[in-house]
């Protein structure tokens, strides 16, 4: 049974976009009338004393359909670089992936749970495409029940290649995390964009298909503008599951309607951000000119989004 679905809705993004642009155009006038009649929601990070994951987490990954080695290490990177590491690249000034994670175990500690340490314990590759190439809700989570016992506790990662479709793919959402068993099982799925929607489950890393246009679309970071946007929802989505896997977690806003910590800061990449600019980035001058905002293992590099700050409910960018 399905107990929670929380997706990246391209509605919520929009209305987050538009409220920041609005604000922002506010201050740009400096009229103190616009400021003092707009006043937003009381919009805190509640923890609604629901369970949440925490300690080790184990991922189990479901490689569903057609990824190249080289798409494959950037996602494995990518989440083996929550967990802090040492840094051997300290000339490097940017800040790392496991320093964007530490307001998640932040929310942990404040809710008296115990700091994650993320790992992958399995993967496994369906490369036959055995349900198909068009997949439906029911199915995705029938690939989650592959997991292995050990994943319990943990995560079933279902990561569906450029080639397959899925339903409200494009249409609603880029991912969604969800659960079933009660409240045993979480899952996530991402797919990747790249042929359907780049536009929209890739951006920055491609023209918008709506809304405020950029100059030209930023740079992927790893010269992938599939998996460089499966990367964005992969962090949202797994910050999301950790702090509210079951849907009694920490979320702003009505139960149903709930928006989770990184999904509250949808598109804003760096200071300045406001509605199809991500505000200011790291450019990779050295290397293929991609745009990021942390590093990872062995110096990877990576853009995610901004994390709400649970202190002042506003969206901190890491740089
Ligand atoms: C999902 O697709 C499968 C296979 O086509 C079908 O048997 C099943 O009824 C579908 N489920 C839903 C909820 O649409």
């Amino acid at each position: 049974m399905t107990t929670s679905s929380h997706i990246i809705t391209k509605t919520t993004t929009f209305l987050i976009l538009l409220l920041l642009f609005l604000s922002s155009f506010s201050i740009c006038l400096g009229t103190r009338t616009l400021n003092s009649l707009y006043k937003p929601p009381p919009n805190l990070l509640k923890y609604h004393n629901g369970p949440l994951l925490e300690g080790n987490i184990p991922i189990s990954i479901l490689w569903y359909g057609n990824f190249k080695p080289s798409q494959k290490s950037i996602l494995i990177d990518f989440i083996l670089s929550l967990t802090p590491f040492h840094h051997p690249h300290t000339s490097n000034r940017a800040p790392t992936l496991s320093q964007w994670w530490k307001t998640v175990d932040d929310l942990l500690a404040m809710a008296g749970k115990a700091k994650t340490h993320i790992f992958i314990s399995e993967q496994t590759t369906d490369i036959h495409y055995s349900l198909g190439k068009h997949l439906n809700k029911s199915q995705i989570e029938r690939l989650t029940t592959k997991r292995a016992k050990t994943t319990k506790e943990g995560i079933m990662l279902v990561l569906t290649s450029e080639d397959v479709a899925v339903e409200g793919f494009c249409m609603s959402h880029c991912g969604y995390h969800s659960s079933y068993s009660g409240e045993k099982e979480a899952y996530i799925w991402v797919g990747n964009s790249v042929n359907q929607c780049p536009g929209q489950c890739a951006w920055p890393f491609h023209q918008p298909l709506y809304g405020p246009q950029m100059a030209t679309p930023l740079v992927s970071p790893n010269g992938d503008v599939g998996v460089d946007g499966m990367v964005i929802n992969l962090a949202t989505l797994i910050a999301g599951t950790v702090t509210d896997p079951f849907g009694r977690g920490y979320f702003q806003g009505e139960e149903g309607g709930e928006v989770e910590v990184v999904a509250a800061c949808s598109g804003v990449f760096g200071k300045g951000a406001f509605s199809g600019y991500t505000g200011e980035v790291l450019v990779d001058k050295t290397g293929n000119g991609g745009s990021y905002n942390v590093v990872g293992l062995t110096g990877r590099k990576f853009l995610v989004p901004a994390m709400l700050d649970p202190s002042t409910s506003s969206c901190s960018p890491m740089v």
